[in-house]
């Protein structure tokens, strides 16, 4: 039998997930999951805490605590996130776990036995105080692009630059502030080059059907030639290399992260683990963001590849691209983002709401936008408007013509005909776009189908054929009633808690592939409702459906008569319900004080700025200038202009004029009486018909504004400075 194992990106433990990742990665695994489990296909789905990695020591020195605390914090929260909105993955693992370390020392020792690494000697920036080396990110200094002077030596994350610690300016150590000196170190590699044939002719001439984004990026890596890749890393933080002589290396996050599915495979099925990985049968899916592409389709792979012993290769890499918030790249640094936990504290009972936005507007093919009104318009005029208002009109008329009895179905006319032969149609279209990743279509093809039903459901006016024929009533509610149980099938995937909903109002389960034969002993994927809304994997028989039970599954989709005359369905239920302005708006404003919050970030920032040192002077050079204190006697605007004073001066020596471009700073009467100091020997100038005959000493800021500068007391006019 065939098997998938689909996997999830491991998420860093060093912050909360956002609706960027759930866009991009969660919700579209998830409905992926749930989409095969729904026709009894065997699933393991797997994802677990990325737990290593210099960030996260970054934050653990920033907050005073250990890496661990850090990881322990972040794993409970982002796990709870996933539960609350209805990803149960069927083991949520951590790279943290004793299982992971003994996996990922056993998969180096073994490439390291075999000699699939080569070593390196290189030079590596080193804190003398700190005494240990420093990983790219412990290095700030001066970005040689934009001039940010807190750059990290791995990127500029004022311009964006990829950066190395060469190239920054100023390089200094996060730890110490001391200046890095280059130390020799040794490392590991995976010289990655020797397995460019052999992914060139796995991927580019044999997985053409993937994504265009992921087959470009593969591409354009093998183009432009692989290098040695450095799996370990000099840190105290990871598990730890396990040869003699790596005393205070671990192995690189992004070569443990990976063995990380593994490992959580084997926490979960100690026995019957390498039946997920080493198998021809199994299909192995990877959902991912593009930025873990290479890891994912290159490095990875040529690791699994140099290790051997049958391990399979993903058969699709199913990447997206990013989501943006409001117009803006999200940002966990900046703290630009929708948060998950926050979400689900601010909208209890809408999970379905957020997963159906973010699927409606998955960055599939190319970055997208989310923002609140569309959310708000989504739930409203789609979720609400037509899904929820079919399905309640269905419910509440049943109840009230039929007593909550399931009507017969009479004589077919062509409304009724041509509304049932929409359901088929558009199933086949949603079993293609799921089976090709195309979520966003998928859910499109589903609402199709709500769509259909709200329309008939309005063209027919049941309500109004009561009062005249109660066959015909009946009709229309039967067709009506089994187009509810389509969409309780059709939206499991997508919006499962209003699924299951959808079912409890219609009395019906949902239940695994209908491959699966009750008595039969297998291992299925199956539901149980009310518990905890979870999907469970039960070893044994199917039990036998309990008397007067309808269960659902995909293979019934679109069959006539799912539901038969004389079922008694439920009372109805609010499916979904309106979201009002003042929810929007509070998570507007959430919004604005963020960009309030950056805003002022990046001012102090700028305004920490200093401009760079000009080329050197000689005394002499500054001996020629002659710079005295004076007083303002009188001030006026030059007429015409925006920015010049004229100012009479008294300078001790003389009384004179200087015109100065101050006025957008000060207006005259600021001036008059104050004392300032001037450059009294400036070559004398005629601006604007005026004769100035000196300069005004001023102090420009970071941020463009100036003040003029002044002794600390009063002095005579006059007195000469340098
Ligand atoms: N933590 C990584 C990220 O968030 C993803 C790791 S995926 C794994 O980008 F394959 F390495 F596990
Ligand atoms: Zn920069």
């Amino acid at each position: 039998m065939s098997r998938t194992l689909v996997t999830c990106a491991l998420p860093y433990a060093n912050g909360p997930v956002h609706i960027g990742h759930l866009a991009g990665v969660y919700v579209p695994a998830d409905i992926y999951v749930r989409y095969l489990r729904m026709r009894g296909r065997d699933v393991l789905y797997v994802c677990g805490s990325d737990e290593h990695g210099v960030p996260i020591t970054i934050k653990a020195r920033e907050q005073g605590c250990t890496p661990q605390d850090i990881v322990d914090r972040y794993h409970r929260m982002i796990k709870d996130s996933f539960t609350g909105l209805g990803i149960n993955f069927d083991i949520y693992g951590r790279t943290s776990s004793a299982v992971h370390a003994e996996g990922a020392s056993e998969f180096f020792r073994k490439l390291y036995d075999e000699g699939k690494f080569v070593t390196r000697e290189s030079e590596q920036y080193y804190d003398p105080e700190a005494k240990t080396f420093l990983a790219d990110r412990y290095i700030v200094g001066t970005c040689p692009r934009c001039g940010n002077e807190n750059a990290y030596g791995d990127q500029c994350e004022k311009c964006g630059s990829t950066l190395s610690p060469e190239e920054l300016i100023n390089p200094r150590s996060k730890l110490s502030g001391a200046a890095p000196v280059k130390k020799k170190t040794t490392h590991w590699y995976l010289p990655l080059q020797d397995y460019e044939k052999w992914i060139s002719e796995w991927i580019l001439d044999g997985h053409k059907e993937w994504r265009t984004n992921v087959y470009g990026q593969v591409k354009s890596w093998l183009d432009g030639g692989l290098q040695p890749r450095a799996v370990t890393r000099d840190l105290d933080w990871g598990v730890p290399v396990p040869v003699e002589g790596a005393e205070g290396k671990v192995l690189y996050v992004w070569f443990d992260a990976p063995i990380g599915y593994i490992s959580n495979t084997r926490e979960l099925l100690p026995q019957s683990w390498e039946k997920w990985w080493k198998s021809e049968d199994t299909r192995l899916i990877h959902f991912i963001g593009k930025d873990n592409i290479v890891f994912h389709c290159i490095v990875f792979p040529s690791m699994l590849k140099a290790y051997g012993d049958g391990y399979i290769l993903p058969d699709n890499v199913p990447a997206n691209e990013f989501l943006n918030l409001e117009g803006d790249k999200i940002s966990t640094s900046r703290g630009w983002a929708v948060w998950a936990h926050e979400y689900l504290e601010d909208f209890p009972g809408k999970e379905d709401v957020m997963r159906y936005t973010l699927t409606a507007n998955a960055p599939q093919t190319a970055d997208n936008d989310f923002s609140w009104k569309d959310f708000q318009a989504r739930n409203n005029s789609e979720l609400v408007a037509i899904f929820g208002n079919f399905v309640n009109r269905a419910v509440v008329l049943t109840h009230k013509y039929f007593g909550g009895k399931v009507p017969a179905c009479g004589n077919l006319e062509d409304a009724d005909r041509e509304v049932l032969a929409e359901i088929p149609a558009l199933k086949e279209s949603m079993e293609k776009n799921l089976e090709a990743f195309r979520f966003r279509e998928a859910l499109r093809d589903a609402m199709g189908m709500a769509r259909a039903g709200n329309k008939y459901i309005s063209d027919t006016e049941p309500w109004k054929v009561a009062k005249t024929d109660m066959e015909r009533t009946g009709t229309i509610l039967n067709i009506c009633l089994q187009l509810c149980a389509d969409l309780a099938v059709a939206f499991e995937p997508f919006t499962p808690f209003a699924a299951e909903r959808l079912r409890r109002m219609l009395g019906v389960t949902l239940f695994a592939g209908s491959d699966h034969r009750v008595g039969e002993a297998v291992t299925v994927n199956t539901y149980k409702e009310g518990e905890g809304r979870a999907l469970h994997t039960v070893s044994g028989e199917v039990p036998a459906p309990a008397p007067g039970e309808i269960r659902l599954d995909w293979e019934l989709l679109g069959r006539p008569q799912i539901l038969p005359a004389g079922h008694s369905i439920g009372e109805a239920e609010l499916l979904f319900a309106k979201i009002e302005d003042d929810a929007i708006d509070a998570q507007l404003r959430k919004l604005d004080e963020a960009r309030a919050r950056i805003e002022a970030a990046r001012k102090a920032e700028e305004a920490r700025k200093v401009a760079p040192l000009k080329d050197e002077c000689t005394f002499e050079d500054f001996e020629k200038m002659d710079i005295r204190t004076a007083t303002v006697l009188e001030a006026e605007r030059v007429p015409k202009t925006d920015k010049l004073l004229k100012l009479s001066i008294d300078t001790g020596v003389d009384r004179r004029v200087i015109v100065s471009g101050i006025a957008e700073f000060y207006s005259p009467e600021d001036m008059v009486g104050k004392q300032i100091c001037i450059l009294a020997n400036l070559k004398p100038r005629v601006i604007k018909g005026i004769e100035s005959r000196g300069m005004i000493l001023m102090a420009k800021q970071a941020d463009g504004t100036m003040r003029f500068v002044t002794p600390a007391e009063v002095l005579n006019n006059g007195s000469q400075i340098g």
